[in-house]
């Protein structure tokens, strides 16, 4: 299965799906460099941008959690964290092992799920919770 951005993980808000749609690019990108067997440098340097990119995307979201009060905020910053654990396990694989077969199996499907999951779930969730709160700002409620 690939990754790629459909209309459906579009949260609506703009600074959220700009971020999503180049992790989910870069992801891609990675997955395949990673089946056309890569080299361990251009490997670990693709799981630097990720590790690097998704922190920023992590922090933009977890922002907006706490600013807005969102009830969920301690349950999805903790797959944050997950995630990060998983790209760090990642780099220390590749670079202890280069890019094995099982290394790549095992990313490919927690990415997937990760993006499937977590984006479609979660963070769309949050998303619909911060917009009805812009919504009652705007209208004074
Ligand atoms: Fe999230």
């Amino acid at each position: 299965m690939s990754i790629e951005w459909t209309k459906n993980l579009e949260s609506g808000i703009p600074a959220v799906d700009m971020q999503h749609k180049l992790l989910i690019k870069k992801t891609g990108e990675l997955l395949l460099a990673c089946k056309n067997a890569a080299g361990k440098e251009e490997a670990r340097e693709m799981i630097d941008f990720l590790s690097a990119y998704c922190t920023e995307h992590f922090v933009l979201e977890e922002n907006l959690m706490r600013e807005s009060g969102y009830p969920y905020y301690l349950s999805h910053a903790r797959q944050h964290r997950m995630f990060n654990s998983l790209i760090l396990e990642t780099w220390v694989k590749v670079d202890s092992e280069g890019v094995a077969t099982d290394t790549v199996v095992r990313l490919n499907k927690a990415l997937v799920s990760w993006f499937l999951e977590h984006i479609m779930k979660m963070d769309l969730k949050m998303c619909e919770y911060l917009s009805a709160e812009n919504n009652k700002l705007a209208s004074g409620t």
